[in-house]
């Protein structure tokens, strides 16, 4: 089965590592062979000779990406169009298109869709820019998992597209969708300064360069949009209007200035955490998609709710459907990580060579 890897960062690399790692399951389980035929970055992509890029090659390739070193040089640099054709060339079959990068790919996934290319996601821009991009990529789930948008590798997207396929009506979704911002307000919790609780995310490299794409909800939006959009809900990012951490005139300064104006928002995130425990309360970031619409924003929950009681870097999503009515569906655990996320791609890809017969 031949895969191209566009984002060979943390995930990428966790990703590659698997495939190396489990060459012999998926041919005793499955009797497939994943050949990664290409890898791109931001810059370039490195394609193979010809058959495959050779395990050994795709490690060194690794090693010098976790160096922060650009990917080895190969010839010539080659566009998007450039290397999609030239992908084409080399492969007997279709190849799976795995996006583990953070960027806007959206141009490059549609031009592998136009040549009938399977698609697995963990990248949400390219799923939260247009609607009508969003459902040329998705196609209902045919040719395409981005079971790692939502929560990490926890089973949302799956859950969710088998209710969409029987047809139980799906009510309500309710997620604490950002591990990040849970390990923030747990902190608060603690009586730790929100600034401080930032500086803790990342050092634990929780955060992204610019703090303000987690603070701002914008990232838990996503993900929420990606949830409306699955039910069929034709929603643009720009109509949601997520809660965020710090007043909204501060995404106009640089990443520096704004760092350093942190903790003058402790005190407001402080009070509200504060005023939710004095009402037996807990402050969580919460996303809620009913009646069409999307909330996303602060939340004061029952310490006891599947929400209220999620650890802190855990995400739960509550699905309330016709069927789970009474009793609401629960996924809950562990909300990321490289090396999870990364298994949840890779699931994804055996999932569409499973689909594929
Ligand atoms: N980490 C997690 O726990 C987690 C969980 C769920 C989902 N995700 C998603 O998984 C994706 C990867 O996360 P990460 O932590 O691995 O990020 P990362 O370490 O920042 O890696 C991003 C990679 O994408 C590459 N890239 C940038 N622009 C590109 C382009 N136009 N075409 C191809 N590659 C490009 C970068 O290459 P350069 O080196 O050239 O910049 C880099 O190698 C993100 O979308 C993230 O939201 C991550």
């Amino acid at each position: 089965v031949p895969i191209v890897v566009l984002g060979p960062g943390a995930v990428g690399r966790a990703l590659i590592g698997q495939i190396l790692a489990q060459r012999e399951r998926h041919r005793s389980r499955l009797g497939v062979r994943l050949a990664v035929l290409a890898v791109a970055d931001s810059r370039q992509a490195v394609l193979a000779a010809e058959g495959e890029i050779e395990d050994p090659q795709l490690v060194s390739l690794c090693e010098a990406k976790a160096r922060g070193e650009p990917l080895p040089e190969n010839g010539d640099v080659l566009g998007p169009d450039d290397w999609l054709e030239a992908v084409d060339e080399l492969a007997d079959v279709a190849p799976i298109i795995v996006d583990t990068s953070a960027a806007d790919t959206t141009a490059v996934l549609l031009g592998a869709r136009a040549r009938d290319w399977r698609l697995v996601l963990a990248n949400k821009v390219p799923l939260t820019g247009r609607y009508s991009a969003f459902a040329m990529l998705t196609r209902n789930g045919r040719g395409a998992r981005w079971e790692t948008t939502v929560a990490s590798a926890l089973p949302v997207i799956a859950t969710l597209q088998t209710l969409l396929d029987v047809g139980d009506p799906v009510r309500r979704i309710e997620g604490t969708l950002s591990g990040t911002l849970g390990y923030i307000l747990s902190r608060v919790d603690a009586d730790i300064a929100a600034s401080a609780a930032v500086a803790e995310a990342d050092a634990m490299g929780y955060l992204e360069p610019d703090p303000r794409t987690d603070l701002s909800g914008l990232d838990a939006a996503r993900k929420a949009l990606i949830l409306a959009r699955m039910l069929g809900h034709p929603l643009e990012l720009a109509a949601l209007s997520p809660d965020g951490l710090y007043p909204a005139e501060w995404d106009e300064l640089s990443v520096d200035d704004f760092r350093a104006r942190l903790p003058e928002a402790d005190a407001a995130l402080a009070a509200r955490s504060v005023a939710a425990r004095e009402e037996g309360r807990v402050l969580r970031y919460r996303a809620v998609v009913e009646d069409g619409a999307v909330q996303v924003g602060l939340a004061a929950l029952d310490p006891r709710s599947p929400l209220g009681r999620a650890g802190a870097t855990d995400s739960v999503v509550v699905l309330t459907t016709e069927h789970y009515r009474a009793n609401p569906l629960v996924i809950s655990g562990r909300g990321g990580g490289p090396a999870v996320t990364a298994a949840g791609v890779l699931g994804d890809i055996l999932s569409l060579v499973r689909d594929g017969g």
